[in-house]
This record gives structure tokens, sequence and C-alpha cells, in this order.
């Protein structure tokens, strides 16, 4: 059993706030005409965000590690009556079912250890399409210590992301009340390979 599927059966889940992120409901308000279909949500705990994506109209998928994570996600949906796929994976690893248009993450980059951080960029490659979209509300941690979370910075965000990602914006977002001034989103764009954009050419 991982620490995660652990963490869900036993009931120790301090970053579960029991509704979606309020900068993704902000993003998506403000955004009511976002190009794409498809959104994939990574680490997407018991599904609160996942289905803020399906309820805006978008084809929804949501991973997670831990088994139980998935099955509170397929409760969720069917009781509010939304369409919206759960499966369990392990995003740094498994492979996508296509690549996706969008990808939105919520406090998964800082619970990630350091040493597979370069897994987690180039699994935000894999999963994206070229020309699409990763959605992040990442929650900043400056000092180092015993996580998850880990410490997650906008240097390092920056660095690992740009050379395959660009940066459309990045902002402090509305929080739950004891995250205030503690996330910030990055709004990504994955850059067309070289191959790619003289295809397009
Ligand atoms: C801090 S929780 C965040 C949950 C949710 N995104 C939220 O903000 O409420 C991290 C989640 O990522 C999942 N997770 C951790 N590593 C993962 C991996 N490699 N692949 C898929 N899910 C993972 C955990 O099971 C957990 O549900």
């Amino acid at each position: 059993m991982s620490n995660w599927e652990e963490r869900y059966q036993t009931g120790d889940m301090p970053g579960e706030k029991g509704e979606p992120a309020p900068g993704l409901v902000d993003f998506l308000a403000a955004h009511p005409k976002l190009l794409g279909e498809t959104v994939c949500v990574p680490g997407g705990g018991t599904g609160h965000d996942a289905l803020v994506w399906a309820r805006a109209g978008f084809r929804v998928y949501g991973y997670d590690l831990a088994p139980s994570a998935v099955r509170l996600s397929r409760e969720r949906a069917h009781a509010a009556g939304l369409p919206a796929e759960f499966r369990q994976a392990n995003f740094l690893t498994d492979e996508p079912p296509f690549p996706f248009d969008w990808l939105f993450e919520h406090t998964l980059f800082c619970a990630i250890q350091t040493a597979a951080r370069d897994a987690y960029v180039r699994a935000v490659a894999r999963w994206v399409k070229p020309g699409g979209h990763y959605l992040a509300v990442n929650y900043m941690i400056c000092e180092d210590g015993a996580g998850p979370p880990f410490r997650s910075t906008r240097e390092e965000l920056l660095a690992r992301f740009a050379p395959e990602f660009e940066l459309l914006a990045d902002w402090t977002p509305r929080s739950y009340p004891n995250r205030e001034g503690k996330e910030r989103m990055f709004w990504w764009r994955r850059k067309m390979s070289v191959e790619t954009s003289r295809r397009a050419d």
C-alpha cells in the first residue's frame, strides 16, 4: 500500500478541503471560451477540481495513485451527475491514453520529492500535446523540511519547465483561508517541437 493510500484510509489528509481550488474556479469563470476539449487531472485527490472542469464542459480524466482517491472521485462524480473518468495511475511512469489539450494540477508538484522532479517534468510533457496547456496551482514552500509538501519555489518551477513550456502567465490566486498568499498559479503552453513546427510550415 502506498503512503498516499494509507493516508486516505486513515483520514490523514489535511489537504482535503472539501471544495475545488478557488484559483481554478476563478480561472474558469474568467476564461469561459478556452480552446480544447480534453483535460487530465493527475494527483487529483477526491475529484473536486476535475468536476469543475467537467462542469465547464471539458472531457475530464482524473488520475491518482491511491485507489481510495479514485473511488471517492467516482462517487463524487456520480452524486453530482457529472461525466468524468477516474482511474488509478502513476502519473510519473504511466503512459497517457492520448495526449491531452489541458493538464491541471493542484498541489501535486509539491508532493513530489526533488529526486523525482525530472520525471515529473517529463511526465507533463508526455501527457500534454504540443501546443497544449499546463495549468498549475502550486503550493509555494521556501523551507526545506520533511514533506510532503516539499520545497517548491518559483525559481525552481521556471528553471524546470521553461525549456519545454512557454509561460503565459503566473499570479497569486484566491486560496483557501489557511493558504492565502501561499499558492501561485502558473499557466504554461507546451512548445511545439522543432520537427512539428517545420511540418506545419
Ligand atoms: C497533496 S495531494 C493533492 C490532492 C488534490 N490535487 C488536492 O489538491 O486536493 C497529492 C495527491 O497526489 C497523489 N499522487 C502522489 N503521487 C502520485 C503519482 N505519482 N501519480 C498519481 N497520483 C499521485 C496522491 O495520492 C494524492 O491524492
